[in-house]
């Protein structure tokens, strides 16, 4: 297979791309971009590169490039996926797609126009609990989806140091609960109403972010199936095994699945009368390969999954998932969790579509 050529665009978590890539079979690394000089010759060395760019614009006139992966700050990823379809590129971006859906028109015409693929690395799909627990549940193991409940807790109080978390469009919903309700809506593609309460702890306030840190978020499904999304940013979260960052449990009519990434899967299928124990598998030995950078920090080995995810699609004429229709949905559902914040109320996620004019995506 002819190898993809990949053009980074910020080079804080780019920096697992580069590492995804100089790994894979699939990928060559064909430029690396990024605003600071300083980091450009920091990530030169620290993966042999000898070129760097510090201008985006430069970047997408490289028509050697196929697909842009960008890395930027949440606020600017729908503008810079914009420039980048206007170029005629494939497009990965990280997640959140954006911080609302004020571009999300413009972003699916260019994408029609361009006739090129948008994919959202929502990288939670990509741990290894994950990716068995969706395995076992599209072969029927779990029977009849009845509930779901996902979580993505940690002590992320070192976000509050970054001047970005301090700019308009920063929340830690958009920014870290989106994994949580990604998972949920991988199991449930039509929530039409959501219901939410959050607080925001004196740890965000005290450093002037007036976001809620704390949530907890109920959704309902058109298929009746339900779920429950909860979030915690701001405050110690407790270690593993008591605790594990980002879980999906799913509760079907024959049988439970838990996937607690980065590395347990947790399973008890049970035909009526039949019983049998709950399993356990831990992908211990696969440490390395996700985490390849200080501590846990990063997150290559998901990226290397969903890159070479999104080859393969494209070599087989498949669209990756999720797409921009998908990505812009999951913001419709976000939106009106944020709305039922506000308004304590059940929000429905049509309603947000048809006021956004994207009635088609309903
Ligand atoms: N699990 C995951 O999928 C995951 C994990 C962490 C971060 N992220 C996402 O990755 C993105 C980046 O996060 P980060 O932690 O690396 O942030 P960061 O601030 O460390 O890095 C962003 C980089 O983008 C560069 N940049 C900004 N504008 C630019 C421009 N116009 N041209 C070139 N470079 C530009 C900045 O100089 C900076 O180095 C965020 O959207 C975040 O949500 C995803």
């Amino acid at each position: 297979m002819e190898k993809l050529r990949i053009g980074v665009l910020g080079l804080g978590e780019g920096r697992s791309v580069i590492s995804a890539v100089q790994h894979s079979e699939m990928w060559e690394l064909g430029a690396i971009c990024d605003l600071k000089e300083d980091l450009c010759r920091e990530r030169a060395a620290e993966f042999g590169l000898n070129t760097w760019l510090t201008s985006y614009e430069t970047m997408l006139r490289d028509d050697s490039l196929d697909v842009i992966g960008i890395y930027t700050p949440d606020q600017m990823h729908a503008r810079h996926i914009l420039m980048a379809l206007e170029a005629g590129k494939h497009v990965i971006c990280t997640k959140p797609l954006m911080v609302d859906l004020t571009m999300a028109r413009p972003l699916l015409e260019a994408q029609k126009k361009s006739g090129r693929l948008v994919f959202i690395g929502q990288s939670s799909r990509y741990f290894e609990p994950a990716i068995h627990q969706r395995r076992d549940y599209e072969k029927g193991c779990n029977g009849d989806l009845v509930t779901v409940e996902t979580q993505y807790v940690s002590d992320s109080r070192w976000f509050l140091e970054r001047a970005w978390s301090h700019e308009a469009g920063f929340s830690w919903m958009y920014n870290f609960l989106i994994h949580a309700l990604d998972l949920a809506v991988w199991y449930l593609p039509n929530v039409e109403t959501v219901y939410g309460v959050g607080v925001c702890s004196s740890n965000s306030a005290s450093r002037g972010i007036l976001a809620p840190d704390a949530l907890k978020f109920l959704l309902t499904d058109r298929s009746g199936v339900t779920a429950s999304v909860n979030g915690c940013y701001a405050v110690p979260a407790l270690s593993r095994p008591w605790e594990h960052f980002i879980s999906c449990t799913l509760r079907g009519t024959m049988g439970a699945s838990k996937a607690d990434c980065p590395l347990e899967y947790t399973y008890h299928f049970s035909e009526v009368g039949k019983f049998k124990h709950t399993e356990h598998e831990s992908y211990e030995s696969m440490r390395s390969y996700y985490y390849r950078f200080e501590g846990e920090t990063h997150h290559a080995g998901e990226y290397q999954n969903y890159m070479e995810d999104f080859a393969r699609c494209l070599k087989e004429g498949r669209t990756p998932l999720p797409d921009l229709r998908e990505g812009i949905r999951t913001l419709a559902v976000m939106e009106a969790m944020r709305r039922s914040l506000a308004s304590h109320q059940v929000e429905r996620v049509d309603r947000v579509l048809t006021d956004a004019g994207l009635s088609d995506l309903v």
